[in-house]
């Protein structure tokens, strides 16, 4: 097993939102982003989003102290480096619904902010990275990776990233240590793949900046309910970036980030020595 010494005075240090916004932003800049968006197919697109503001002025009559708080939100925001987190709960699962349109292998999700590509390549039979003495409930993940056909895909990986039983992320939280509760494994020849790992726990929006702000005053709840990100990855075919949710835990039916779908929900099952155990099997459409 990969053990990850934990720094037992930071651990007590719980992150804050400017930390884990900024650690978003960071990540997310780090790699200039570009789209092949022609200007007429922009100016389409600007126009109408113009239009949605004029008339949502226009409807509820938008005051002016009302403008004012929303550049100041707006400002914020940016300050606190809560773009990738905003985005990501309420915007990202409109673009992931579009994008996968008509596809017809395993269903996909948003990704969120918390990807980090390169993390640790593991074999086929794996332990996560995690601290020596991790908490939470030891989960046993396994499945094959499959064309559409059924036929096993060699050379496939599975990337997965999750919360800890805290519902802290790696490397986005400044109480967990680097790399912990992520890897990226190759499947063996017969597309297999059997990753042990915890039970993540539900994630809560950091309530301390302006996103957490904007969901307290709307009267709104700031929950994910808890869940396993996947990226799968093969030769020739399409990547599917997907999330796995556990039946019947909270906020399954009522996700801040509406990313929940019926096809995405585990069913563990405990073995005698409490260990869970879950199978899931990803189907990859063919690179188009
Ligand atoms: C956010 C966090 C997540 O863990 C996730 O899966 C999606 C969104 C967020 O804070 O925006
Ligand atoms: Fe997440």
């Amino acid at each position: 097993m990969t053990t990850v010494e934990t720094n037992s005075v930071s651990a007590d240090i719980a992150p804050t939102a400017a930390s884990s916004g900024n650690a978003a932003t960071a990540k997310f800049t780090s790699n200039r982003v570009s789209a092949d968006t022609s200007p007429e197919r922009l100016a389409a697109i600007a126009t109408d989003v113009l239009g949605a503001f004029a008339k949502i002025i226009e409807k509820h009559g938008v005051t002016y102290p009302e403008y004012r708080v929303l550049k100041q939100w707006l400002i914020d925001v940016g300050e606190y480096g809560e773009w990738p987190l905003w985005l990501d709960v309420f915007v990202e699962h409109n673009v992931e619904e579009v994008a996968y349109r008509g596809h017809r292998g395993s269903k996909g999700t948003i990704e969120g902010p918390y990807y980090v590509a390169d993390t640790k390549r593991l074999p086929a039979t794996c332990t996560l990275p995690m601290r020596a003495d991790e908490e939470g409930t030891r989960l046993v993940f396994s499945g094959q990776v499959r064309d559409l056909e059924g036929k096993p895909l060699r050379g496939a990986t599975v990337e997965i990233w999750h919360a800890d039983s805290q519902g802290y992320y790696s490397h986005f939280a400044t109480n967990t240590p680097d790399g912990i509760l992520r890897g990226t494994v190759e499947v063996d020849d017969d597309g297999r793949f059997d990753i042990t790992t915890v039970r993540p726990a539900p994630y809560q929006i950091p309530t301390d900046g302006p996103t957490g702000w904007f969901i307290e005053k709307a009267g709104w709840h700031p929950w994910r309910p808890a869940h396993l990100h996947l990226m799968v990855k093969a030769p020739g075919k399409r990547p599917i970036t997907t999330q796995l949710y556990f039946d019947g835990g909270e906020w399954v039916s009522n996700d801040v980030a509406s990313a929940v779908k019926p096809e995405l929900i585990l069913r563990p099952e405990a073995d005698a020595d409490g260990i869970e155990r879950v199978t899931y099997n990803f189907d990859l459409d063919p690179a188009s």
